[in-house]
């Protein structure tokens, strides 16, 4: 059973029926009062118990902003290497892809030239005008709260489409336990997103204890093995990136590459579903609304060879499904699979393009900032998020592909990447891919649970 009490509603819903929302990074300038607003703001925080709210509030913090708050030092030591170092580090930039055009040197928000980021507050509204409501009595508790607001990231009404014009939120893993239902093989254990719970490993994923004397009134639950408080419990956490997409270059390019061909098939063959949904290994020569939602498929059996959906398509690499060794279409397959799933929240910022004239090649770039605020829930950013965007998205030699990185959102060498299309009698080689998507902020956060905020709020020196 999950203690949906204690657990951030962001874990268990994406808000689809909320359609704005605003997320808010903030510095801490004074500790104490930070503390004391953190303690002031949990009564509004939106729990997995509530069913479809009104309106939700988030509240996640990096590590730097869990130092700047005074956790004992022993806990801040016990957090996981990649979220203590941060996104930004020489070494996971390199391992993400965040360079050149991505380099966090030139991020608006997170990266090292710009004020760090401690908190992050995540709002939710049914509109823009909700949304204002809610906001303005917490923003106005900032200054009296000792945090400063960094930078602020709008999103656009959710709606149901990308900005390149692909139906999205259609594939996410299902929560063991929730009592959801959906396929079998997008089941994954509850300790895969939130911490303090078996994951696929069966075991409990790291998270942050503390000793009990740190936690003298015992705020927080006690880890049944090692006796010590456990602040990972109930929390999860959220990788946040600006993803900027240059909707008229990807149909610029598109268009160019299809020649005499039909541009959306083959931006189609890049995503790996039709713009309205339909996934290429159910519908492989047209659209169909009848499969917008399908999520069933698998890849090993009835398209081992990439025919339908090529293996180096956005759907297929961010999510392997049954293609994975050992023994493709398995069981066992699957089971490799379930331990890099990925809960996407994330929602789009920037006024939508005019994609009717982009696609027929009436219209030209626009100069328009538009793209992605990517959020993720993952329980071990390291073994999901990471992995995900190095070895599966971010690889050239994905499954034996030769130099194929994601063709809709990888990073691809000065002259251009490669997109390889299986066809009979041989194979489509696209080339001269430009970036369609830049990284231009990010951070790691840690989404605690209630009593974790409690402890954290009421930290005494
Ligand atoms: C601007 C950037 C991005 C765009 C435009 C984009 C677009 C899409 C679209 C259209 C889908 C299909 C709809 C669906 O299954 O829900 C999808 C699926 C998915 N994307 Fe992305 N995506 C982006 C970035 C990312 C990143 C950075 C990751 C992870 C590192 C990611 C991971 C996934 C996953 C896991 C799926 C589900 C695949 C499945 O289960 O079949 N995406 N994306």
């Amino acid at each position: 059973m999950l203690d949906l009490d204690d657990i951030q509603g962001l874990v268990v819903r994406g808000y689809a029926h909320l359609q704005a929302a605003r997320y808010v990074l903030l510095g801490i300038r004074d500790p104490a009062a930070a503390r004391r607003f953190i303690t002031d703001t949990i009564p509004a925080i939106t729990t997995a118990a509530a069913g479809g709210p009104g309106r939700a509030v988030h509240l996640a913090l990096t590590a730097a902003g869990l130092a700047r708050l005074e956790l004992p030092s022993a806990t801040l030591a016990g957090l996981p290497a990649e979220f203590a170092e941060g996104m930004v580090a020489p070494a996971r930039s390199r391992v993400l892809g965040d360079v050149d055009g991505s380099a966090t040197e030139a991020w608006a928000w997170g990266g090292p030239a710009t004020d760090p980021i401690d908190m992050l507050l995540l709002l939710y509204a049914k509109d823009g005008g909700a949304l204002e409501e809610l906001a303005r009595p917490i923003e106005a508790g900032f200054e009296r709260g000792g945090v400063a607001e960094v930078h602020r990231l709008e999103t656009e009404a959710i709606g149901n489409r990308e900005h390149f014009g692909f139906r999205d939120g259609i594939s996410q893993p299902i929560i063991a336990g929730l009592g959801r239902t959906g396929p079998a093989e997008h089941i994954v254990r509850a300790g895969e997103f939130v911490l303090g719970y078996p994951n696929e490993y069966g075991l409990l994923t790291d998270r942050p204890l503390m000793p009990a004397d740190a936690d003298a009134a015992a705020v927080l639950p006690t880890d049944a093995a090692t006796g010590e408080h456990d602040l990972g419990r109930n929390g999860t956490y959220l990788v946040v990136r600006q993803l900027q997409q240059d909707v008229p270059g990807f149909w610029r390019f598109v268009r160019e590459a299809a020649g005499d061909g039909d541009p959306v098939a083959l931006a189609s063959k890049m995503v790996g579903r039709w713009p309205g949904g339909a996934p290429l290994v159910e519908a492989p020569d047209a659209d169909d609304p009848a499969h917008a939602t399908a999520n069933g498929f698998g890849y090993a059996h009835i398209d081992p060879a990439g025919m339908r959906c090529p293996i180096g398509a956005h759907v297929r690499r961010s999510n392997p499904r049954d293609s994975l060794d050992p023994r493709p279409g398995t069981a066992d397959s699957i089971a490799v699979n379930r331990r890099h799933r990925l809960l996407r929240r994330g929602r789009k910022y920037g006024p939508p393009a005019d994609l009717e004239a982009l696609r027929s090649g009436t219209a030209v770039a626009d100069g328009v900032d538009r793209g992605l605020h990517f959020i993720c829930v993952n329980a071990n950013i390291a073994r999901q998020f990471e992995f995900v965007q190095r070895a599966w998205v971010g690889s050239p030699k994905f499954a034996a592909l030769y130099d194929d990185a994601d063709p809709l959102i990888g990073r691809h060498h000065p002259q251009g990447g490669t997109f390889t299309i299986p066809e009979r009698p041989v194979r489509r080689r696209v080339t001269g891919l430009p970036q369609f998507v830049a990284v231009r902020g990010g951070a790691y956060f840690f989404l605690p649970g209630i009593r974790a905020l409690r402890y954290i709020g009421s930290v005494s020196h």
